[in-house]
């Protein structure tokens, strides 16, 4: 099963039980939303979720590419990724969180081969604001999930500070190589696979909590994700979604996949990925916001590459062109490689001379390698040095 096949399943199965589908938004959310970036398949759909009519109706799915800062200290591993795609269904006011469950699990089970024996369920546990989900827990039970309840650090969904949000039901699958162990609760190799959460509250400014007149049920699960346990890769990077990356990566970078240890090859795909992702939603590096989100993404593709040697051949020039066009249609973009390859440029050209400066400043300045908090400040405000570029140069410093 490859990506194209896995949507079409989604969808289809979805469509067959009265659902529409919705074509995904931009990374970069409309004026005035406080997040900087699409981080789930309900953003976009915050409005309908608070009550307001949706034109295609109550029940709804698609595919959402979504972008998650959170995870960067996790990207390498088998699982984690940045930028990636949520396939999401929604029931506006429609039926039940747990009819919503029952969907999914048939779907997994019986359309993409998951094996009822390798999953696992959690549910909301409750704490002092909302009392358990004890119907969530009781469907999965009567589904014949095994179901554990955690507290609201797991298993609360709220898309920021302010929103609709609620209790959260979550499908995780075994990706051990024994048999399961555990729970979702006590051992990572239980992964989080698909999200339902009922988004009956509305948390407002002032941080109190509210029912919501219309009930609604949100459901994620990322699509590279899916593949990798339907499919049986070991990792996400080896699903068809990513593996052009991991094949024609090391062609022209000398970088590894070390396994078990600092993953280059993982962290730059990724991030070069996700960063193509971004750059074709029209954002480019700057000091701010969301622009400073894809300049560290692209520093750390640098800090990767040179290991701190401004003086490296290597290049984004090298960049497959072929790469950043598959990107971007599967995540639905219309982007022109040579763009993309132009802002990667201007990018790499200032990181080189930031490097450069860097290394004369910090041989000059500090030539014993230890540095205090207030020496940190001056080389950023007075020499524009951020911290990450000095701990580069510090660290190649050391090394040599
Ligand atoms: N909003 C939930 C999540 O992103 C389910 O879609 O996990």
């Amino acid at each position: 099963m490859n990506t194209t096949e896995a949507i079409s399943t989604f969808v289809e199965f979805f469509e067959r039980r009265g659902h529409r589908a919705i074509e995904g938004s931009s990374l970069v959310p409309p004026p005035g939303d406080p997040v900087l970036f699409t981080t789930s398949g309900m953003h976009p759909l915050t409005p309908y979720l608070l009550g307001r009519p949706h034109p295609l109706g109550r029940r709804l799915t698609g595919v959402q590419r979504c972008l998650r800062t959170t995870d960067l200290a996790e990207v390498g591993d088998r699982t984690h990724l940045t930028a990636f795609q949520m396939l999401g269904t929604w029931s506006l006011g429609d039926y039940d969180g747990p009819q919503s469950q029952q969907f999914g699990l048939e779907l997994l089970c019986d359309h993409f081969g998951l094996r009822p024996e390798l999953l696992y369920a959690t549910a909301f546990g409750g704490n002092t604001e909302v009392g358990p989900d004890t119907t969530a827990a009781e469907t999965w039970t009567s589904l014949g999930l095994p179901v554990e309840l955690l507290g609201a650090e797991h298993n609360w969904w709220s898309n920021g500070p302010a929103g609709p949000c609620g209790p959260d039901s979550e499908i995780f699958v075994w990706i051990g190589a024994g048999p399961p162990e555990g729970s979702p609760g006590t051992d990572e190799r239980w992964l989080e696979l698909w999200n339902h959460v009922t988004l009956r509250y509305e948390r407002h400014a002032d941080g109190s909590l509210a029912p919501l007149s219309q009930q609604s049920v949100d459901t994620g699960m990322g699509l590279e994700r899916l593949l990798m346990v339907a499919t049986g890769a070991s990792s996400v990077f080896e699903t068809d979604a990513l593996a052009s990356w991991l094949s024609a990566l090391p062609a022209v970078w000398p970088l590894r996949d070390e396994r078990d240890g600092p993953a280059a090859l993982r962290v730059v795909t990724d991030h070069l990925r996700s960063s193509v992702v971004v750059i074709g939603d029209g954002v480019r590096p700057s000091n701010t916001g969301r622009g400073y989100v894809l300049r560290r993404l692209l520093r750390r593709v640098l800090t990767e590459l040179w290991r701190g040697d401004p003086g490296s051949p290597l290049t984004l020039a090298d960049l497959p062109p072929e790469l950043v066009r598959d990107t971007a249609d599967r995540f639905g973009q219309v982007t022109e490689p040579a763009a993309v390859r132009s802002v990667l440029l201007v990018e790499e050209r200032r990181y080189r001379q930031l490097l450069t400066r860097g290394q004369s400043l910090l041989a000059r300045l500090y030539p014993s390698g230890s540095l205090t908090e207030a020496d940190y400040r001056y080389l950023h405000e007075t020499h524009g040095l951020p911290r990450e570029l000095v701990c580069d140069v510090l660290g190649r410093m050391r090394a040599g």
